[in-house]
């Protein structure tokens, strides 16, 4: 296997934390993975130190990647511990651990917002089958649809009309559908009202939606973004720490400058953009599944990915049991897993985690941009 990050990080997959029951690169513990020539360093962050896991842990490591990578590769493997220890009983989390523990009781581990500069594209349609396809694959998910003028995530799942309960500690329960956590701007404000609200007015209630929900244990958290790279989009990224970006484009010309705008955006707060996915790409007839008829245009968004140095994430086809899903409450990759749209959604699925996953081993979590008014 020839050297890379994905390789890398594919190769330590295969190492488990018997405690959790995961592998160390979903449990984020991968950290500064540095890839060069023939040789690899990282640091396994491990929960505590002195468990025959963490002593274990780096000879795994080094083993894992001479089988599977090449026998000669030089590995270097620090291991270290979330809990420093202050004397006999006192144990304090380090500033990562603190971090990661800010999402709520059990924590919120990756926030990926789904967003495109222009409108129309198919960011709802792709963030719920994203949602939909790492929850087949056994992740735990949270889909946040923050649109307030048009929220289209409850007519996507079927929850027109739902209404999520507050608990006891005045926390919002989000609700549940196919297997997902959901909260919708659409179940708490009228979005016939919310068109005329002042920019302060949706920042507050994007705040307030966001801020006091009993999430629990999330490993994935989706958000849908509104279109465009204004005032939500900046409030939705002052408010939780977002892990990653993916943007989401048709073929286009006018679609794929916006995509341009959405890059900008997110490289201005410091987000780092893990992806762009291309929609409605391409048309097979049904009677013909094999042809792929390219009615907007073929490879822009690739040559833009390369462009921006962005990983391509994947071309989604037009079908109507895209559309179809979206509105009976139904997404593709549940009713009709067998489709072309469901397969693309499911390799842009693994896609989304194999760069989440590279980003979480090479840099910090996101800080929380604080204010950016000008
Ligand atoms: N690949 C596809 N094949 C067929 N129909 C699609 C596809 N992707 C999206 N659609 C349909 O196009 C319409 C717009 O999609 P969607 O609502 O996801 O876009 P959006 O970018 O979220 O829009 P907005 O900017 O208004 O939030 C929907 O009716 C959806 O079902
Ligand atoms: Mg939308």
């Amino acid at each position: 296997m020839a050297l890379t990050r994905e390789g890398v990080l594919q190769a330590l997959r295969k190492i488990k934390d018997p405690k959790r029951d995961k592998d160390i690169v979903r449990l984020d513990m991968v950290k500064n993975l540095t890839v060069e020539d023939d040789r690899v360093s990282f640091t396994v962050v491990v929960k505590e130190p002195g468990t025959s896991f963490a002593n274990q842990v780096e000879e795994a490591c080094e083993r894992v990647l001479h089988e599977e990578i090449d026998p000669h590769l030089e590995v270097d493997v620090e291991v270290d511990s979330e809990m420093i220890s202050l004397g006999d009983d006192v144990m304090v989390g380090d500033q990562e651990g603190e971090k990661r523990q800010q999402g709520g009781d059990g924590g919120v581990q990756n926030t990926v917002a789904v967003a495109s500069g222009k409108g129309g594209v198919g960011k709802s349609t792709v963030a719920v089958n994203l949602a939909m396809s790492l929850k087949e694959q056994g992740y735990s998910v949270a889909l946040v649809d923050t649109d307030i003028y048009g929220p289209s995530v409850p007519k996507m799942l079927g929850m027109e009309g739902e209404r999520p309960r507050v608990n006891d500690e005045r926390k919002i329960e989000p609700l549940e559908s196919h297997g997902i956590k959901v909260l919708s701007m659409g179940f708490m404000v009228d979005p016939d009202k919310a068109v005329v609200w002042r920019g302060p007015m949706v920042t507050k209630a994007v705040r307030q939606f966001l801020g006091d929900v009993n999430w629990g244990d999330v490993e994935y958290m989706i958000l849908d973004l509104p279109p465009g790279t204004g005032d939500v989009q900046l409030t939705v990224v002052q408010t939780i720490p977002l892990t990653a970006a993916i943007l989401v484009s048709t073929p286009q010309d006018v679609a794929l400058a916006d995509v341009r705008k959405g890059k900008t955006m997110f490289d201005n707060v410091n987000v780092p953009t893990v992806g762009i996915v291309e929609n409605m790409a391409y048309f097979s007839p049904p009677d013909q599944p094999d042809r792929k008829y390219y009615l907007f245009g073929r490879g822009g968004a690739q040559n833009l990915s390369r462009e921006l140095d962005v990983p391509f994430l994947g071309e989604i086809p037009i079908e109507q049991e895209v559309r179809e899903g979206g509105d009976d409450g139904r997404p593709v990759v549940l009713s009709h897993p067998d489709s072309k749209s469901a397969q693309a959604f499911n390799e842009m699925a693994d896609r989304v985690v194999e760069q989440v996953a590279i980003r979480n081993a090479q840099d910090d979590p996101t800080q929380k941009v604080e204010i950016l008014y000008r």
